[in-house]
């Protein structure tokens, strides 16, 4: 099946990174949100990021003007229907999930896969909301998206094989390494990850060290590319929070429970690089 134009849903940090990634690997790129300015923003926050790193060298030179001409951004749904693949990126919350692909599947043609980057919600749960739930799968990528190789790959219980294959597929289509995995909170990566943050969360409460010094004991000592602060603050403190009580919710089990500073920092609006301030001041 040939893959040439998608539409990411969401013009977010994540949609942003994964529209960044599909117009990189020359896939023409429609970027959605509910208002078009948004996914302007977005574009335009990508051409700054390439013209920074074709500065650093990190990209080849031009990498700049092909990626940004590979994307369109629009606010009008409508505008996706001719898409071949569709990468759902929005707010994680059923609610606004329910609402989206009730329209996405009056929408779209019956044989258009969609696929989600929810870190937090049910898979199972959002294939059911539409009459194709053999072509809802979910499509982890990792932040920064257009950086990190990894995505997750996860069939809901509905989800056909060949919804799957196709995702594999296409993942290594845009130069990722996918790997399959059965549905389960947090999937591979947070199921790890998350906890490590908490935990360091919990550290810092008990007062055992500064914010600066568990980062540095954890890059120094175990070789963590950045500290779990720093890390913690690039995700997003609510995403980690989101993800810490999906955890908890769905396993029942206290080792998951969220450290009482993430939930404060939350309702601080203190979320980390995107609020200008989380562990960490960015203003
Ligand atoms: N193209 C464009 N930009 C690039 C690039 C590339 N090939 N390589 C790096 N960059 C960007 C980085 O995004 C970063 O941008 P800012 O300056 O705007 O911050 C900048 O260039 C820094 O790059 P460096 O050369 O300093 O790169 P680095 O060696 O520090 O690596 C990193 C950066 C890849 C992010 C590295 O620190 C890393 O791997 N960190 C861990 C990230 C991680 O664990 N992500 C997963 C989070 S969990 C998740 O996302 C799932 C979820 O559901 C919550």
């Amino acid at each position: 099946m040939e893959i040439n134009k998608v539409a990411v849903l969401g013009a977010g940090t994540m949609g942003m990174g994964i529209a960044w990634t599909f117009a990189g690997a020359g896939k023409k790129v429609v970027l959605y949100d509910i208002k078009k300015e948004f996914a302007d923003k977005a574009i335009e926050r990508i051409g700054k990021g390439l013209a920074k790193a074709e500065e650093k060298g990190q990209v080849p030179a031009g990498a700049k003007d092909f990626v940004v001409a590979n994307i369109i951004a629009t606010g009008t749904l409508e505008d996706i229907v001719d898409v071949d693949y569709v990468v759902e990126s929005v707010f994680e919350n059923m609610d606004v999930k329910k609402d989206l692909y009730a329209k996405l599947d009056a929408l779209l043609p019956a044989a258009t896969i969609i696929a989600t980057n929810t870190s937090s919600l049910s898979i199972t749960e959002i294939a059911a909301i539409t009459k194709r739930p053999d072509k809802v799968v979910g499509m982890h990528f990792f932040n920064p998206a257009n950086v990190m190789a990894l995505i997750e790959v996860i069939p809901a219980i509905q989800t056909s094989e060949e919804t799957v294959d196709i995702t594999l597929e296409l993942s290594k289509a845009i130069g990722k390494k996918p790997i399959k995995v059965k549905e389960g909170p947090g999937f591979v990566v947070n199921r790890i990850l998350i906890p490590g943050m908490n935990e360091a969360a919990f550290i810092l409460y008990e007062g055992l060290a500064t914010v600066e010094d568990i980062d540095k004991a954890m890059k120094l000592g175990a070789g963590w590319p950045m500290g779990p602060f720093t890390l913690c603050d690039l995700v997003g403190v609510d995403i980690a929070l989101e993800v810490c009580n999906t955890l908890y919710n769905e396993s029942g089990d206290s080792k998951y429970r969220p450290a009482p500073i993430l939930k404060q920092m939350v309702r601080a609006g203190y979320l980390g690089r995107k609020t200008g301030r989380g562990f960490y001041d960015y203003s």
